[in-house]
């Protein structure tokens, strides 16, 4: 059996101001289709899985909300943790509780923040995935092609064809690179021999658990201690507990940069993680000055600017390159070549995360 999960835990502080303590990137529209991204990304795989075999992992403050944005989802499906300790926890507390169910199942790992154009595509490429991933103990990636060096995301260094399944072509993986420095990812993109990580995985919960138990043994030992717990009263205590001691540490450090026997098949699907502000002009199509707008903006010469808020008008007279965002008690006005800077902003403040 095939069991989706969506991390949807992050805080996506790049999306500041829109996007908030309370209401992360995963639950906002960002695009022109009136659905949050998390929408989206459920919808994306509903023919793969049913909502009972769907499962989101999150945090309190976020469960509430998803369980009004994806009233489909079996509350009990809706994993809540306690805090946030990076993806690795995430996966690993995904899959004691799949685990619990079905020992043998087949997780699809996504993330709750990405744009996928081609859907169709995407689920040629899962298929694909899902087939090698039940055949033996492989973890399966998908990689992206890349176009420029970007130093927010993992690298793939694939080898030689393993084998194909359902008409696409599977890669062996020499070496994983989780964000490399900027020097590192021109080289990378110079050799044709990387693709970008497009943060999905496909794997069975045995392999899962065997790699936590191998390279992250002090998660696999508190896992195991929550996965005992589950369906009895000492469940949460136990989660809170065993939470506390985690270290916080992606799935790509702790896992996928020691692993052996990871796989990848390149995929062209539309994919956009829409990192940073600046992503809109990929996922929304700019108007004739290279503006995006939404909300009620008036502008004289204005170019190549991204102006959102709904609340008041905005207005602008001769500027350029500006991401301008109002919401209720935040302005950000921003370059548009600063924007993954917007991190450090937030480090600076202490209040209105
Ligand atoms: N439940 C839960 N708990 N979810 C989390 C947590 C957590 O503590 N931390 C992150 N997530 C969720 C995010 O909401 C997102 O959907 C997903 O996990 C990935 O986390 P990010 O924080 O967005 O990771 P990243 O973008 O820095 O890097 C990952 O994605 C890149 C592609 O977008 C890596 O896998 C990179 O290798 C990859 O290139
Ligand atoms: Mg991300």
């Amino acid at each position: 059996m095939i069991y989706s999960v969506i991390m949807a835990g992050g805080k996506g502080e790049r999306f500041w101001p829109k996007s908030r303590r309370k209401t992360p990137k995963q639950l906002l529209c960002l695009t022109n289709d009136g659905k949050t991204m998390i929408q989206n990304s459920i919808d994306r795989v509903s023919s793969l899985c049913s909502p009972e075999n769907t499962y989101i992992v999150t945090n309190k403050d976020y469960a509430m909300p998803i369980n009004h944005q994806l009233p489909q989802i079996p509350l009990g499906n809706i994993v809540v943790e306690p805090f946030g300790k990076n993806t690795a926890a995430c996966i690993g507390l995904a899959a004691i509780h799949i685990m619990d169910k079905d020992k043998d199942g087949v997780m699809v790992v996504l993330p709750s923040d990405h744009i996928i154009k081609n859907n169709q595509e995407f689920l040629r490429i899962l298929d694909s995935a899902t087939t090698l991933a039940e055949e033996g103990e492989n973890i399966v990636t998908i990689g992206i092609t890349p176009s420029y060096p970007e130093t927010g995301y993992g690298y793939i260094n694939f080898g030689e064809k393993a084998c194909e399944k359902n008409n696409k072509s599977i890669y062996k993986v020499e070496r994983f690179v989780e964000k490399p420095d900027i020097k590192k990812a021109e080289e990378y993109l110079e050799s044709g021999k990387y693709l970008w990580n497009s943060g999905m995985f496909i794997w069975k919960v045995s392999t899962i658990m065997n790699n936590i138990h191998e390279y992250m043994p002090r998660l696999y030992e508190g896992l195991m201690r929550i996965k005992d717990s589950i369906n009895t009263s000492t469940y949460n205590e136990v989660l809170y507990e065993e939470y506390s001691k985690f270290d916080s540490i992606s799935i790509d450090y702790g896992i996928m940069e020691r692993a052996a026997k990871i796989f990848t098949i390149p995929g062209q699907f539309g994919w956009d993680d829409v990192g940073t502000w600046t992503a809109l002009e990929r996922v929304n199509k700019p108007d004739d000055k290279g503006n995006i707008y939404n909300g009620n903006i008036v502008s004289i010469d204005t170019k190549d600017c991204i102006i959102d808020g709904t609340q008041k008008l905005i207005a602008t007279v001769g500027v350029e390159n500006l991401v301008i965002v109002d919401t209720d008690d935040a302005i950000l006005v921003c370059s548009k070549d600063r924007c993954q800077d917007i991190k450090l902003l937030l480090s600076e403040m202490k209040e209105l995360k």
